[in-house]
């Protein structure tokens, strides 16, 4: 999103206060709940970890030695337990836990009894493999219940899950699993996509045989993906190595205890992209990590017993994990999962799904509501959605035009709108408003989560009362990432060197600037203090709410035997929020011609996947780039987004930005 737009968003002045009949019944209609916070978070924060299942209680609630945060120190607990063990001695047993349709029309539902069984046998079958306490499991699956069932069945025994995302390539899946050291994958033959079938076994089968392989690897789980009682097929089984997910699960037993595991040992590591070609493992410990999703889940979503709730983000994002999983079933919630495209087989399926399910709370974002707006509203007059009460956005800003949309169209006008701001490495919603306490503003998250304490700074850690600066995060929260799996110094130098040796904040309100976290986002803050979050300012895009680093593309793209050098910047998209836009120099003597253009862009998707599939490529001479030979990105941009050009002074050759700027223009 440009300046320009942001700046007539603060000028935003709808306001949506919570609808009297929703705060009465809200979970949390006190605006208090934020001092009582304030006053003491750790105490408040303990207070909702004993809502949790602890096999022993924690000695100290927080040990704080930036950048390493340790909560409820001593204490022990099991994540997958708490989701479901924990439900079974009363009514919940036999409440529904996970609804689920395919892409195809197929059904299954589980009762919270049903899951533990699931889990637990899969738990059983993981053990029997060898897999227990401190090793990694990789996870490569559609979204399916398996997806869930696969997680939780790690987190029962104590191994760590590292999910990625089904639409990534063999080559992405492949550095995953060899950063993390896996030494067991879990896939399937297939899933459903757009009424297409995405090959996840033959892709794990490249990831695994290709360049090198994934020596760390000793078995393959693969599930089959049915439809009508037949296979979905296709998958070439190695003798060996492969297993069936049916034969080793369905014979294991329904007897798994849980793994006694310590409130910081390691729940789960999770890839995403930052500004090195080299996507980050993000580490997530127990018991912090659990109380915070559990907690978010709980008053951001406002969750009752007799919710149904349906998160439509894929498992291989962190929304995925704390909003579709871990948050919802440990607050023993109904939770709705979809396997496919949101017009498959037409542009109502995500409406069909809320009627036919009844569902109460719809998470998803704002890419997803610009395309429906884009699709018409007549879709959605076709469906009875009197059923939800509450909705929430979540991935990038959402803007204003899309917000009310949302709320006139989805939401009948009736329903509070929840804009969550957080990322992979808070674990949690850090920025939200609270639905029945928030008065809230199209484009703003508002204001921090009770217990957490966001704020606007400048570049030398100045508060920053009122206008634009960078989003920080002052003290330490339960879910906080606890590391970079096996680089601690790229962990401390990302998040917690923005501020070092400086100090922040203001008046007797300050602190050294080693303990505060840098998320690595931009902000302003309005006249109300609330919280407007504009977007990176890292050289990370955001591509239909995807984080994907330009360098990431880059060293795909110069991967081709015909690049010489590229440069990636994010160009503003009207649906994506941001596409990807590239500037390729081909090797001397190469006919740039546009064959070649699908031919580099087909490069890109094979080595990433189809979300990083550049919007444009632009070829070009040269890049621009300054005297000490820095690619200026922000020059790219303009060129990209059609701006004017800002100063090119400090450019090596003027000429080239120029040049670029023509030609994109003729491309248009
Ligand atoms: C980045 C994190 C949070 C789970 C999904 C994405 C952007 C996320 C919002 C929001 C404005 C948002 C930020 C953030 N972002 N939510 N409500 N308003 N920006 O997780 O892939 O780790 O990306 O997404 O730029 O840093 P992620």
């Amino acid at each position: 999103m440009s300046e320009n737009t942001f700046d007539s968003l603060l000028q935003e002045d709808r306001t949506f206060a919570p609808p009297a009949e929703f705060a009465a019944r809200a979970l949390v209609s006190d605006p208090d709940v934020y001092a009582r916070a304030e006053a003491d978070p750790e105490a408040y924060w303990a207070g909702w970890a004993r809502e949790l299942h602890w096999s022993k209680p924690w000695d100290q609630v927080l040990e704080w030695n930036p950048p390493q945060a340790r909560w409820f120190l001593g204490g022990k607990l099991n994540a997958a337990y708490n989701c479901l063990d924990r439900h079974l001695d009363g009514p919940r047993r036999t409440k529904t836990a996970l609804l689920w349709e395919g892409e195809p029309g197929d059904r299954r539902a589980f009762t919270y009894e049903e899951l533990h069984a699931e889990v637990s046998r899969a738990a059983s079958a993981l053990r029997s493999l060898g897999i227990g306490k401190g090793d990694r499991v990789a996870i490569y699956l559609p979204m399916i219940p398996e997806a869930a069932i696969a997680m939780l069945a790690c987190a029962r025994i104590g191994a760590a899950h590292s999910v990625v995302f089904g639409g990534f390539s063999a080559e992405s899946l492949r550095d995953r699993i060899n950063d993390a050291d896996a030494r067991l994958l879990i896939t399937a033959d297939g899933g459903y996509r757009r009424g297409g079938i995405v090959p996840l076994k033959r892709a794990a089968d490249e990831a695994l045989t290709e360049e090198g392989g994934c020596p760390s690897i000793e078995k393959v789980l693969v599930i089959q993906r049915h439809v009508d009682g037949a296979p979905v097929g296709g998958a070439v089984m190695t003798e060996g190595r492969d297993l069936w997910w049916h034969e080793v699960v369905d014979a294991a037993s329904a007897d798994c205890p849980a793994e006694e595991m310590d409130s910081e040992d390691l729940l789960y590591i999770l890839y995403t992209s930052g500004t090195t070609g080299k996507p980050k493992g993000i580490m997530h410990t127990t018991g912090g990590y659990l109380t915070q999703a559990y907690a978010t889940t709980k008053w951001v979503f406002d969750l009752k017993e007799d919710d149904v709730y349906w998160c439509t983000a894929d498992v291989g994002w962190v929304t995925g994990h704390s909003y579709l999983v871990y948050g919802p079933l440990a607050n023993g919630a109904t939770v709705l999962m979809y396997e496919g495209a949101p017009d498959a087989p037409d542009r109502g399926r995500f409406w069909k799904l809320i009627q036919d399910y009844r569902v109460t709370i719809l998470y998803t974002a704002p890419t997803a509501i610009r395309a429906f707006m884009k699709w018409g509203a007549e879709w959605l007059r076709k469906y009875d959605l009197s059923s939800l009460r509450l909705l929430g956005s979540v991935g990038e800003p959402i803007n204003p035009e899309a917000w009310m949309w949302y709320h006139e169209h989805v939401g009948g006008g009736r329903c509070p709108i929840v804009d969550t701001w957080w990322q992979t490495e808070t674990g949690a919603i850090m920025i939200t408003p609270l639905p029945g306490v928030t008065e809230t503003v199209p484009g703003s998250a508002t204001t921090p989560f009770p217990g957490i304490r966001a704020d606007i700074l400048s570049l030398h850690g100045e508060h920053i009362p009122a206008g634009g600066g960078f989003l920080a995060i002052r003290r330490p929260w339960p879910s906080m990432l606890r590391g970079i799996w096996g680089d601690p110094v790229r962990f401390q130098e990302t998040y917690w060197s923005k501020w070092q040796g400086e100090t922040v904040g203001s008046g007797d309100d300050t602190q050294p600037g080693e303990g505060v976290y840098f998320p690595g986002d931009g902000a302003k803050r309005d006249e109300r203090g609330y919280f407007w979050v504009i977007g990176r300012i890292d050289d990370v895009l955001n591509v239909a709410g995807h984080r994907i680093g330009t360098m990431e593309v880059e060293s795909a793209l110069v991967d081709h035997p015909a690049v010489a050098e590229a440069a990636v910047v994010g160009k503003a998209h009207e649906l994506k929020g941001q596409a990807v836009a590239a500037f390729v120099t081909l090797k001397e003597g190469l006919e740039p011609t546009e064959e070649l253009k699908r031919e580099i862009s087909d490069h890109v998707v094979r080595k990433i996947g189809a979300i990083a599939r550049p919007d444009t490529i632009l070829y070009t001479a040269d890049l621009p780039k300054t005297r000490s030979g820095k690619i200026m990105r922000r020059l790219l941009k303009d060129i990209a987004e059609g701006r004017t050009l800002g100063d090119t002074t400090t450019l090596a050759d003027p000429s080239v930005v120029a040049q670029l700027k023509d030609d994109y223009e003729a491309k248009g």
